[in-house]
């Protein structure tokens, strides 16, 4: 599954890359408008952040399917080719889908909250589509089983098109899908940090580093040993 870092501020992705094996970033337009700073500066940072060759995901602004298709070419042009242009998974959205298909543009039908929504932007031609796993059970559906029926319905029929798992608020909710086989998550990096925050965890390892000073004397590794 590939995990990618649903947030904006260069910090926190700087954070999360250096400690993560992290296969890129997500954006939208209320993502970049929370960071407060100019959003073609903020993207172009988080570009030479994370590299070429990780994935850059890009909302297109207006809701029509001739602007989303300006918008889809020009950051493209400015991110360059590992970027994917997320498309809102609205009839014009569909056709932009389509039209950026023959182009291609890599896109993400977005804002899905049904699995028909998710096969029309995977038959018009979406490299991915992202289901919006909280807002769904927020509106009191189950959003994991709308995500795992999306992943079912893409792989019956074939379709070269990934699920992108998104609006996570809690790890158990990632593992669910993770264990399902889903291709790929987008997390806040609080989610992300969840996975591996735990008390146990740390004094675990907290006990094997005093054990080993009890023997050896405080702040001695085996490479100041061996040296
Ligand atoms: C990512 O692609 C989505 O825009 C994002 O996950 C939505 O998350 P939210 O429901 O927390 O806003």
């Amino acid at each position: 599954m590939k995990l990618l870092i649903d947030d904006a501020n260069v910090n926190a992705i700087r954070r999360l890359i250096d400690l993560y094996p992290i296969d890129g970033v997500t954006t939208n337009p209320t993502i970049l408008a929370r960071t407060g700073g100019n959003p073609v500066e903020t993207l172009k940072e988080i570009r030479s952040v994370i590299g070429q060759e990780r994935l850059l995901f890009v909302q297109a602004i207006p809701l029509d399917a001739e602007g989303m298709i300006r918008d889809a070419r020009a950051i493209v042009h400015l991110l360059g080719k590992t970027t994917v242009v997320k498309v809102p998974a609205i009839p014009e959205g569909i056709k932009a889908i389509r039209e950026l298909k023959g182009e291609g543009i890599r896109t993400c039908g977005t804002v899905v909250y049904t699995p028909m929504q998710a096969f029309l932007a995977a038959k018009a031609g979406a490299s991915y589509v992202a289901p919006y796993v909280n807002r769904i059970d927020n509106m009191g559906y189950d959003g994991i089983s709308v995500t795992e029926q999306i992943h079912d319905i893409l792989t019956v029929h074939h379709m070269d098109t990934q699920v992108l798992a998104a609006s996570f608020k809690n790890s158990r909710q990632v593992l669910t899908l993770c264990a399902y086989g889903i291709g790929s998550a987008t997390c806040a990096p609080d989610v992300i940090d969840g996975f591996i925050r735990n008390r146990a965890i740390d004094a675990a390892a907290e006990d094997f580093l005093s054990d080993f000073a009890k023997l050896v004397g405080e702040h001695v590794s085996m490479a100041d040993l061996l040296s």
